[in-house]
């Protein structure tokens, strides 16, 4: 009897697994097919997803560039998602989604095109916003102060459009308006939601323009084909890209300035006057020379202070200052300073440390201090040629912006203010008439002294 029995249940344990064993097979098979046949008909959703907010894209971008050509707008593309698609082109031909719509450029996968406008080209024309609302755009549109008639004497502008934006299928065209500034060249406010506006109207941190004022120089544009339609681009795509990431732009502080004046009347005799007048001829030819060599600079010390503090120069300091990233320096600097019609005056320390150049031009300075990278901080040196003492002044690290002195286009550190301090302390806004570059400086260090040796090299005083 038990004998049979474990026959009869190993039979049935054989039996039972095999089918067990064939289901699992069979379910296997047949999940895996329902598996592979939805992602296949997810991808087939994706792409016609895809297609539907290419066309839509491209419908939204080809509507507005033939309202802008109709009411004669000469727009351009500054889409710097688009701008860098055309700067490598050939590299997208092989995607089947932009040989089939042919939106290679355009359709950049961010919902915003955007394009900028000289604005002197720009009449208020309710027949182009009209034809665009008839066209199915909704508009939002951002003024601003008038910055051209903020002086000293001047406060308030006029209020002028900065921005558009024309929102059409969920995809949005941004129109910078580009203003021309006395320094020749182009300028573009902030863009800022008020109170009442609609703050879901677009996607406002996508957008490339408007996060603070920018400025740039007048781009060269040519007129395009881009995915079969007409378009102005600027000729050099990455040059106009380079200035783009680093175009932030500070206005000067006229309200501040002009309290200051109010307490500390500008000098207006003919000395100062006259003074001024040469270190605005001086601050034009240093910015030439180094455009030439390409070297970026910033003002420095009593320069800087003077557009912080009351938008001009402060006339007893007696000396143009300049900062620049010693990792910028190039040997033909001072070739090209003396081939400017300048003489160099001193020479002090090496490219390894403390450098510092200063020319003279019809009897002003110009200092040139190089400033060394160490971590989270910056410095530059000085040297006291009769003793060979060296000095250190040490400044939070800080980033390049432009700013506007003497009608000139220059750049100053973002965050002036820090700047500022480190090197006046706290009382910056009380002018100091005595001053001592070796004392005065809050964040002036001893540095040693130069070998003597080497003082043949490193002092140079002519
Ligand atoms: C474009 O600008 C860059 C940077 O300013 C320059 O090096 C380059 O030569 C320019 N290209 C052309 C074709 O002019």
């Amino acid at each position: 009897m038990p004998r049979v029995n474990r026959t009869a249940v190993l039979s049935l344990l054989i039996v039972s697994s095999s089918v067990f064993l064939l289901f699992q097979l069979y379910y296997y098979r047949k999940y895996v097919s329902k598996v592979s046949y939805n992602v296949c008909k997810q991808q087939k959703t994706l792409r016609k997803n895809n297609r539907e907010m290419q066309k839509a894209h491209k419908s939204t971008v080809k509507n507005f560039l033939a309202l802008a050509q109709r009411f004669r707008l000469p727009v351009f593309l500054v889409d710097t998602a688009a701008l860098t698609l055309l700067s490598q082109d050939a590299l997208r031909q092989h995607d089947w989604l932009v040989r089939e719509l042919h939106c290679s450029f355009l359709c950049t996968g961010r919902p915003i095109t955007s394009f900028a406008l000289h604005a002197n080209q720009w009449k208020y024309n309710s027949g182009f916003l009209l034809a665009a609302e008839q066209k199915g755009f909704e508009l939002l549109e951002f003024r601003g102060e008038d910055p051209r008639l903020a002086s000293l004497d001047t406060l308030s502008g006029e209020e002028i459009p900065l921005h558009f934006l024309f929102r059409l299928h969920g995809y949005i065209i941004q129109v910078v308006f580009l203003y021309e500034r006395s320094g020749n060249y182009l300028w573009h406010g902030a863009l800022r939601l008020r109170g009442n506006m609609n703050r879901n109207f677009a996607p406002f941190k996508q957008l490339d323009y408007g996060r603070d004022a920018g400025v740039y120089d007048r781009p060269d544009l040519v007129l395009t084909v881009l995915d079969g339609l007409d378009v102005r681009v600027p000729r050099n795509i990455s040059r106009f890209l380079s200035e783009q990431r680093h175009a932030r732009f500070l206005e000067c502080r006229y309200r501040d300035a002009r309290n200051f004046l109010q307490l500390y009347p500008e000098d207006s005799s003919p000395a100062a006057v006259d003074f001024r007048r040469k270190v605005k001829s001086l601050l034009h030819l240093a910015t030439q020379t180094l455009a030439r060599l390409n070297i970026p600079f910033w003002l420095s010390s009593g320069t800087c202070l003077g557009w912080f503090r009351q938008c001009s120069i402060i006339s007893y300091s007696r000396d143009v200052d300049i900062g620049i990233f010693v990792v910028d320096f190039r040997s033909d600097i001072i070739t090209a300073f003396t081939e400017a019609g300048l003489t160099l005056k001193h020479k002090f320390g090496k490219v390894e440390d403390s450098l510092e150049l200063s020319f003279l031009n019809d009897d002003v300075k110009l200092d040139i201090f190089f400033f060394y990278e160490e971590g989270d901080i910056v410095w530059n040196g000085g040297t006291q040629a009769k003793s060979g003492r060296k000095f250190k002044y040490i400044f939070p690290r800080f980033s390049l912006c432009w700013a506007e002195l003497l009608e000139l286009k220059v750049r100053v550190p973002c965050e002036t203010l820090d700047y500022l301090m480190a090197n006046y302390g706290a009382s910056w806004s009380v002018p100091v008439r005595t001053w001592d570059w070796k004392s005065s400086p809050s964040n002036v260090q001893e540095n040693g002294v130069w070998p003597l040796a080497e003082w043949a090299e490193l002092i140079q005083v002519y």
